[in-house]
């Protein structure tokens, strides 16, 4: 190696060092720290700690190609950009197996000076390309530095559960070193810091983005938690309703496919029982229920009084459907898991889709049982899961993947916000356990005045999981978080679009307020509506 390639490694090192000690400087530093720049393609020399990176490469404005599953889909034409890519605890874990956590970052040339942690789905495993696609439209093309990672295991199925570090990355550490790491190479790369930092995500990444809220309470000014699954590995609602649907599945190669546990015209009946109940409570008949928390259906009035038709279910397929509205209780009459709001989703693909459709791990038949539901046990069995007793043993990944801890003070106090978002009919994880931890998040938080002022809820009628559903599921969350934590304007309703509406437009309240029509003016703009 010449010298002058050693002294400029040197100079590098020098950088990061100067990053990575940074943290303690800037409580006591007015203004913003400056380091110096670091060229995107010498950001890969930066081998330190348990870090290495695999490239960093620049990349002109162009189409992004997805390296994860949904290649076509995530195709977007982005701005020109530093990708960096790299890798954690690179090791050899169990089973032979190799580990790490892998992480992708971009970072625009036309910065503006925000990083975003875009969250994760299902079980992680993969590297999404960190677009920033959650919710609207990609935030790497609006500026930010956008960062993903796979959470410290390749695979999207639970076979990492048998590597307790595996587990562990999964369960809360790889967020903070990924956060770490990427703040560090951010702050290398444009020679400051972030202004504000932010993490989105939906399901698994919606947990993640509570998570980080709850645990590291420092490192964001806000969060985006979509549909999410904060009560992995202890709630039993997913359980207790795949249960009540493989009862009455018929069976293919001896095993119940729940998949045919109703056909589509029998779900669109109860979509249509329930829109007929309910969809005017709010005052305005258009295949909305905005007031769905006072929906009360009797799926029975579906039984056939004779022969199964098309027009009809049967007993037990109304039983086994007020067994996920009604959720329940086990033998000693402790509730067990809470059911779901009767709401107009139930009739749409994405509602089967993850409810009753067995495919791999979007499994509405055996929900991840081996990891959520006891120890890692990969010959475990939901269908002798004792609701009594078996409860007792998700209390080990139960409590390191929790994320409804409700201590905010360090969070509140540096100006962190929240903002979390729910469809109503969301199949996965019930907006009813959601509304519950929400009730408790505002109530130990001052009430609801103090509690609405750094945390809010917005429940999207007839949307699904993250998306889909009767619903207009299309709004744009991140600009409203942005102008709540930069400019303390705290969003008083998101408007939203979407496409079994043609040509109409809504607010979405924050909870517990609901939208409703004015009176006058077109029903199809959300400007005749309001929050109440
Ligand atoms: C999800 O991220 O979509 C997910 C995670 C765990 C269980 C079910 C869904
Ligand atoms: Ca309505």
């Amino acid at each position: 190696m010449g010298t002058r390639i050693v002294i400029r490694y040197l100079l590098i090192g020098l950088t990061v060092l100067t990053a990575f000690t940074a943290t303690a400087q800037e409580a006591t530093v007015s203004g913003p720290v400056q380091y110096p720049k670091v060229h995107c393609g010498d950001l890969a020399a930066l081998q330190f700690w348990s870090v290495e990176i695999a490239q960093s490469v620049e990349q002109p404005a162009g189409p992004v190609k997805s390296s994860g599953k949904s290649t076509a889909q995530l195709a977007i034409e982005a701005p020109a950009h530093c990708l960096v890519t790299g890798v954690i605890d690179k090791r050899i874990g169990i089973g032979n197996r190799p580990y790490g956590i892998h992480f992708e970052m971009r970072l625009p040339d036309n910065w503006n000076g925000r990083f975003l942690f875009q969250g994760g789905g299902g079980l992680n495993g993969i590297v999404s390309p960190a677009i920033g696609s959650v919710k609207g439209p990609p935030a790497l093309s609006r500026g930010f530095a956008v960062v993903t990672q796979d959470a410290g295991h390749q695979g999207t199925d639970a076979s990492f559960g048998e590597d307790q570090k595996a587990r562990i990355d999964m369960e809360y550490r790889s967020y903070e070193q990924v956060t770490i790491i990427a703040k560090r190479l951010l702050a290398a790369y444009y020679g400051k810091n972030a202004d504000h930092s932010y993490f989105m995500g939906c399901s698994e990444g919606g947990r993640e983005a509570l998570l980080v809220s709850q645990r590291l309470p420092l490192e964001y000014d806000g969060v985006v938690a979509g549909d999410p699954g904060f009560l992995l590995g202890v709630d039993l609602n997913g359980e207790w309703s795949s249960r009540a649907f493989r009862k009455i599945a018929p069976l293919v190669d001896g095993k119940p496919d729940t998949d045919r546990a109703f056909t589509d015209q029998d779900l669109k009946l109860v979509a249509g029982l329930i829109l007929k109940r309910c969809d005017a409570l709010d005052g305005l008949e258009d295949g909305i229920i905005d007031n769905w928390p006072a929906c009360q259906v009797k799926i029975s009035e579906l039984i056939c009084k004779s022969a199964k038709t098309d027009k009809c279910i049967s007993k037990a397929q109304a039983d086994a459907l007020e067994a996920y509205y009604q959720g329940g209780s086990d033998s000693k009459g402790r509730r067990i898991a809470s059911g779901y709001p009767y709401d107009s989703g139930i009739g749409q693909p994405n509602w089967r889709q993850w409810k009753l459709r067995n495919n791999g791990m979007r499994n509405g038949v055996s929900p991840l049982q081996g990891l959520f539901l006891s120890p890692y046990d990969p010959n475990f069995d939901s269908d002798n899961f004792d609701f009594d007793k078996d409860p007792l043993r998700m209390v080990e990944t139960g409590s390191l993947y929790r994320a409804d801890a409700v201590s905010y003070s360090s969070f509140k106090a540096h100006g962190g916000k929240v903002l979390i978002y729910t469809g109503a009919s969301d199949p996965v994880f019930s907006p009813k356990d959601l509304i519950a931890y929400y009730a408790r998040l505002i109530a130990a938080n001052g009430g609801t005045q103090e509690g609405q002022s750094f945390a809010r809820l917005f429940v999207v009628p007839g949307m699904t999981h993250c998306r889909g559903g009767l619903a207009l599921d299309d709004f744009d969350p991140l600009p409203a978080l942005v102008a709540w934590v930069e400019k303390n304007a705290p969003p008083e309703k998101l408007i939203t679009t979407g496409s079994p509406f043609p040509g109409r437009s809504r607010p979405i309240c924050p909870y517990p307020q609901q939208s409703r029509y004015k009176g006058t003016g077109s029903i199809e703009d959300a400007d005749n509506f309001e929050c109440r």
